[in-house]
């Protein structure tokens, strides 16, 4: 299905975009605009961008997956 009337993406194309940049970086917040410049198109009218947001929060990889909090390291005393 037609997602973006302006630049033809589709709503696979916005689904196989979000998978590999999930897959490249799995803490990666992941906007419509990276979805564009992942796709290499531009948007022009944003009339899509309702149906675009709700393709997009159909995807399970969208969200940054939960895991451990990451810990600091205890700082070395310099002695100073
Ligand atoms: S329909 Fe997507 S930018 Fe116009």
């Amino acid at each position: 299905m037609i997602v973006c009337q302006c630049t033809g993406i589709s709503d696979a194309e916005i689904h196989a975009a979000i998978d590999w940049m999930r897959a490249a970086d799995p803490e990666t917040l992941i906007t419509p605009g990276k979805v564009y410049r992942a796709l290499g198109r531009r948007p022009d009218c944003g009339g899509c961008l309702p149906l675009f947001l709700a393709t997009m929060e159909g995807n399970a990889n969208l969200e940054v997956p939960a895991g451990p909090p990451r810990l600091r390291l205890p700082q070395k005393d310099t002695g100073s």
